[in-house]
């Protein structure tokens, strides 16, 4: 259990740094908005840890980490928009290798959660919490990202970008919202959870293409 958390702390640790690098470069790129909302997730964050107490925190990072997997799913089986030449490779490549990651990891909060707390009810009220607040963020992150394109005129058909949205919303939460709802269920163990058929392949990409530039670049 031990060195699960560590080698959880340590993939989330990744995450966040090459994540940081990614939103550097889009503050950098027309979206200076996004320091603002940086700004807001983290202080929510702290908060969090200073005032909610270590069991809450944990409920959270279960309810979280209970999104995880299942959002993997989505991006590696269900969001064919991924794939179109139009997206950014490097981008694309990120946010696999992240969920691929979350996949592998998928136990370790709800073990942790189970050997320290173990209470059912209070493991559904940490997906209640986390959940609403995880996709809110990131909708609203998503709209605003949408509205600075609009403006700079990289959207010009507003309202088949519109559409287009409310389509993969309407797709996600069809996706997530039966497997939330499977996640709740007292035996539930994310070890359980059958792989992302790319999952694999995603990892051996991204060590393939990525790995061998950060070793290049440090
Ligand atoms: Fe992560
Ligand atoms: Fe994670």
């Amino acid at each position: 259990m031990i060195s699960d958390c560590k080698t959880f702390v340590a993939q989330e640790g990744q995450h966040w740094r090459n994540h940081d690098k990614l939103n550097q470069f889009l503050r950098a790129s027309g979206y200076p908005g996004l320091i603002e909302r940086e700004a807001k997730m983290k202080a929510d964050y702290d908060r969090y840890w200073k005032t909610k107490g270590l069991k809450w925190c944990v409920g959270y990072a279960e309810g979280f980490e209970t999104l995880g997997p299942i959002i993997a799913c989505y991006f590696l089986e269900a969001a064919p928009e991924l794939d179109k030449a139009t997206v950014n490779d490097p981008t694309a490549d990120l946010w696999r290798w992240h969920l691929a990651e979350e996949y592998e990891h998928r136990h370790v909060a709800n073990y942790l959660f189970h050997k320290l707390y173990g209470s059912y009810w209070y493991r559904l009220w940490g997906i209640c919490y986390s959940a609403p607040h995880m996709l809110g963020y990131m909708i609203r992150t998503g709209l605003y990202m949408i509205e600075e394109d609009r403006k700079a005129g990289r959207i010009s058909d507003v309202w088949r970008s519109r559409l287009r949205f409310a389509r993969m919303i309407g797709r996600l939460a069809a996706y997530i919202v039966p497997r939330v709802i499977a996640s709740l269920h007292p035996r539930y163990d994310p070890a359980n959870l059958p792989a992302p058929e790319r999952s694999m392949a995603v990892l051996r990409h991204a060590e393939q293409h990525w790995g061998k530039k950060k070793v290049v670049a440090a």
